[in-house]
């Protein structure tokens, strides 16, 4: 069977953020996990200009939307900013359309409240553009599963929930991608 592609999306472009050790994480689990292919995908290499600002044709942006085109789901590592996602994700959200279509996405947040609220406002967002959101949804506290806020050191419960997710996401990925053939 063809291997799925995973991208594993960090949504702070922070100087200083977390996320890259979020997604580091999150990427050793599924490769112990199940085979496919995972990559990280980080917002911040592409810097797209702000939506709308442009006429979508920069060569960003088509990078951008080449490589989420390539993925068949997606993992969104989220970090809460004022209840919410960053902006610099909901830019990269709105950035694309179709390539976002009828896919299947997992979320791993972190916050003082595990970054529930960021993640509750993305599974709306993923709802618009036709990206189904699996139940399985680890959140990570920024008091416990943090030092200092800076060095990430998970409790060892979360793997477990974080490999649930993966099953969830490569099971709707697979079925989304014969609707995607269709
Ligand atoms: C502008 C800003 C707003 C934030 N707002 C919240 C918030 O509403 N709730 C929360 O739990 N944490 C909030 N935080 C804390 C972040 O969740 C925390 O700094 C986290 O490490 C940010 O992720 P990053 O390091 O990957 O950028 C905020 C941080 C920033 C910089």
């Amino acid at each position: 069977m063809e291997k799925l592609n995973i991208g594993i999306i960090l949504g702070s472009t922070r100087q200083g953020r977390v996320s890259t050790q979020v997604g580091k994480w999150v990427k050793k689990i599924a490769q112990q996990h199940e085979d496919a292919n995972y990559e990280i995908l980080d917002i911040a290499d592409y810097n797209l200009p702000f939506f709308g600002t442009g006429t979508g044709k920069e060569q960003k942006v088509i990078a951008w939307k080449t490589k989420l085109s390539s993925m068949d789901g997606f993992v969104f590592i989220v970090q809460e900013y004022n209840h919410s996602i960053t902006g610099a994700l909901k830019n990269a959200l709105d950035s694309a359309y179709e390539e976002w279509n009828n896919k299947a996405a997992g979320i791993v947040s972190y916050g003082s409240t595990g970054g529930a609220r960021a993640a509750e406002h993305l599974r709306g967002i993923l709802g618009e553009l036709s990206v189904a959101a699996v139940r399985a949804h680890p959140t990570l506290s920024i008091f416990t599963d943090f030092t200092k806020s800076k060095v990430f050191q998970p409790a060892d419960f979360h793997i477990d929930y974080v490999a649930e997710m993966l099953d969830q996401i490569l099971s709707w990925s697979r079925a989304l991608k014969t609707v995607r053939k269709s």
